[in-house]
């Protein structure tokens, strides 16, 4: 609700700080915090500028030209609990006032996201907006917004920031710090790809695809993480045995496991694994919160959980996105993360679509999968097949590990006990996992030479500054470590 401190920016912490001579950016300044419910505070200079308009055209222009920091009166009360910083004053002789620079200067903005606003007679709006942007280099920015008096007015503001609310929203899905715990919602409300209104199902029409968070112990290292789905023929998830259950096995291995509840009928399979590349994006953004290696993301699906897990191997990986699916999704920064896996866990289950398994070698040769784990019991119905994908996966040159259960029926889950192969899986995950640190061993020997400045890729590759696309990257700096948004 507007006004309503917290209703904006995943509710987090909003300061208005602003600068004004004749009181326009003021109000504007005001209006912003109508709107968002935030903290104001005024920047006002220790010697007040001149009160007349040409003496202090003058003092403001003999600031620029000499590049000075003009000293300010006060400092902001509390500055480490604000994330959303709105910086606005006039537009100066064609930039910004250089008072402003003096606030950049005097605080730390790493971590915050600024939000540049200006008032301005006629010109140099967006050279001001800009200016300061360059002005907060160590921050995230969010759309300015630069008006001229006569058109301050709430609701103007209020357009600005709800589509800037938006924009936080999809840079920081979910919140900006990943939860170690919790339910990360997978979208965006209104840019769903493949959303239906009104489905009919045990979800219900409001179902937002989200995955479940349970992670190791902040004194634990862990191996890596591994997005469940739990299976139910695209009807139902069946979240306990196939879900929970596997969780509370994993984690205690070592694993940061996602329970992806993806969509089910009516919804198609591919709408599902949609939700499912979506969550390992998610995942693989956010690996430095999760303190993991990018790479070390495992899949584990259960019959029709691993039948999704398949389709996104065999189709979602790398950058397609929701526009596969629905041209009328928007894509935004989560999906410039490539989707990736190490390993899959193919438990009672294949590559192939509901019942039918999907053999043809070429293909699967072709899809580049990673390594597999299948288990499955004798008394399944479908052994014959799992047996024939599995094979078909071996020869299309994929390791394979097989275990199987003897007498063992269909949906088994854990089969309630780490022996019946959570075990095996784990001696199957720990190498590959392990051989995959090689990304950031190397990103922490670069570090240990102190190299100013370098990025990297989130698979651990140094990347040009100059060769940057739109993207998520890991920036080194000293022994300082950022994530950064292109
Ligand atoms: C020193 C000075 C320089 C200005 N330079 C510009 C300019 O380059 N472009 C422009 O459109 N307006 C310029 N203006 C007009 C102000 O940007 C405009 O009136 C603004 O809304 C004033 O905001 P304030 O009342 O918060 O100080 C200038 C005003 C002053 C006092």
């Amino acid at each position: 609700m507007p006004g309503d401190s917290g209703a904006y920016f995943n509710g987090k912490k909003v300061l208005v700080a602003y600068f004004s001579w004749g009181g326009t950016t003021r109000r504007m300044a005001q209006a912003i915090q109508t709107v968002t419910g935030g903290d104001i505070f005024e920047i006002e200079p220790v010697v007040p500028y001149p009160t007349s308009y040409t003496p202090c055209t003058e003092v403001a222009l003999e600031e620029r030209d000499n590049d000075a920091r003009p000293a300010i009166k006060d400092k902001v009360a509390d500055w480490n609990k604000y994330d959303i910083i709105f910086i606005g004053g006039p537009v100066w002789w064609h930039t910004a006032p250089m008072i402003l620079h003096t606030f950049a200067e005097s605080y730390d903005f790493e971590g915050k996201t600024v939000v540049p606003f200006t008032t301005y007679a006629s010109t140099y709006r967006d050279e001001t907006l800009q200016a300061i942007v360059d002005m907060t280099p160590d921050a995230e920015h969010l759309e300015g917004l630069g008006l001229t008096s006569g058109s301050i007015n709430e609701s103007r503001i209020q357009t600005w920031i709800d589509l800037i609310n938006e924009q936080y929203g999809s840079l920081n899905p979910g919140g900006a710090t990943a939860p170690m715990e919790g339910t990360v919602e997978l979208w965006q409300r209104g840019n769903i790809p493949g959303f239906r209104e009104n489905v009919n199902n045990s979800d219900g029409p409001d179902f937002m695809p989200n995955m479940l968070v349970y992670t190791v112990p902040e004194n634990v290292q862990p191996k890596g993480a591994v997005m469940i789905c739990p299976g139910g023929a695209f009807a139902f998830r069946s979240i306990q045995n196939e879900g929970y259950d596997i969780a509370d096995m994993l984690v205690p291995m070592g694993y940061q496991c996602f329970i992806v509840n993806y969509r089910i009928n009516p919804y198609s399979m591919q709408a599902s694994a949609t939700d499912l590349q979506r969550a390992i994006r998610y995942v693989k953004a956010h690996a430095e919160n999760y303190r993991i290696n990018p790479d070390n993301i495992a899949l584990v699906g259960f019959s029709a959980g691993g039948i999704l897990n398949g389709e996104v191997l065999l189709n979602w990986r790398n950058l397609t996105n929701g526009t596969a699916l629905d041209n009328s999704y928007r894509p935004d920064e989560l999906d410039n993360v490539p989707v990736s896996a190490c390993a899959v866990g193919m438990i009672y289950s294949f590559y192939g679509r509901l019942s039918v398994s999907m053999n043809d070698v070429e293909t699967l040769r072709a899809a580049n999968l990673p390594p597999a784990f299948y288990c499955w019991g004798t008394r399944d119905g479908f052994a014959g097949q799992f047996t024939q994908n599995s094979n078909a996966v071996k020869e299309a040159g994929v390791r394979v590990e097989t275990k199987v259960l003897e007498g063992y029926p269909h949906g088994y889950g854990s089969g309630g006990n780490a022996s019946i192969w959570g075990n095996d899986f784990d001696a199957f995950l720990t190498p590959i996992m392990r051989g995959n640190s090689t990304a950031i061993n190397t990103i922490n020997a670069d570090m240990a030479t102190n190299t100013p400045e370098t990025y990297y890729d989130l698979n651990g590759r140094v990347v040009s500054p100059d060769t940057i696309v739109k993207g998520v990257y890991i920036v080194k700096s000293g022994n300082k470590t950022t994530k950064i948004i292109k």
